[in-house]
């Protein structure tokens, strides 16, 4: 189907208006695709530490069932205004993802919640009985005692689910399994990628395989994309390369990568294309991954005729 949408820009929604989901993900469930993303749709302060923001607002849902055309279902999780609260306009709350948890029939959303330095560097998770939500904030924690930045969710084929997260000052990747119930670490974990400095972290298996596509460590920069392998989510991951193929490939066409879903056999790379001086206006691309013998390629084009 045609998509007004132009990757590499903003898209709008099925009102008109920008889609607020940055650093999101899609989520298909009982034939319907859910878009969860940071809602920046506020004034970006630029601060002189270079560390441009906008005050949390919360998270968004879109829903679509062709996965183009986009259905603001509005916040799924908002900002509390509460002095002190950890969902407090002044933190910080990035890269939103959620599972579906069958045994629990829970939706479970676990980001990035950090202080507006991003000093304290934690994970939240929250809760809820239906895909718009409304999410019921449950706890941030410092996964297993350790930092955690940019973050993601991975489900594997067997049912068990993993937070993949920056650490130890976004030099290591970390990898850690979650409890049945999604809500909490289960104690076991290990990590990817020692002193290689990668964060953006987007993962998905295919034939065996698990791929991983990581950033670089720029702030809103663009750099170039990395992937990695391995045939263990726990260990054995080796950097291979960088994906992206022609013009701009080394700054990943000026996106960074945020998640990757899967739609009737093919992976889809999420990117960002952050706008540092008007965060809210940042736009978003859909690329299809070529999986051949281990490894991946993406060309820049545009998402349309699914
Ligand atoms: C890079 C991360 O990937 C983004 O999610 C965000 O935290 C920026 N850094 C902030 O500079």
């Amino acid at each position: 189907m045609k998509n007004e949408n132009k990757n590499g820009c903003m898209w709008y929604d099925t009102d008109g208006n920008p889609i607020q989901a940055h650093a999101g993900m899609i989520l298909c469930h009982k034939d319907t695709y859910y878009w969860y993303g940071q809602n920046m749709g506020g004034e970006t302060d630029r601060r002189d530490t270079g560390l441009h923001r906008v005050d949390f607002i919360g998270f968004s849902c879109y829903s679509s069932t062709d996965c183009v055309h986009w259905k603001n279902e509005g916040l799924v999780l908002s900002a509390c205004s509460e002095p002190g609260h950890p969902l407090h306009p002044d933190r910080v709350g990035e890269r939103p993802k959620v599972l579906y948890n069958e045994q629990t029939r829970k939706f479970v959303l676990w980001f990035h919640l950090d202080s507006s330095d991003y000093f304290t560097a934690h994970a939240g998770v929250a809760v809820a009985d239906s895909p718009t939500g409304p999410f019921r904030f449950i706890r941030e924690i410092s996964p297993n005692g350790y930092d955690c930045r940019d973050m993601t969710l991975f489900r594997d084929t067997d049912g068990k689910a993993y937070l993949i997260y920056s650490s130890d000052w976004n030099k290591t990747l970390r990898i850690a399994q979650l409890t049945d119930d999604f809500l909490d670490v289960n104690g076991v974990f290990s990590h990817a990628f020692p002193e290689q400095e990668r964060e953006a972290p987007a993962i998905f298996t295919k034939n065996g395989v698990y791929y991983m596509i990581t950033s670089g460590c720029t702030g809103w920069d663009p750099n170039n994309a990395l992937f990695g392998t391995s045939k263990n989510i726990f260990s054995g991951w080796k950097l291979i390369g960088d994906p992206c193929t022609g013009e701009n490939a080394r700054q990943t066409y000026f996106g960074q990568s945020t998640y990757i879903f899967e739609k009737d056999g093919v992976h889809y790379l999420m990117l960002d294309h952050w706008k540092p001086d008007d965060l809210q206006m940042s736009g978003y691309s859909i690329l299809p991954i070529q999986t051949e013998k281990g490894h991946l390629t993406i060309a820049f084009q545009e998402y349309t005729d699914l």
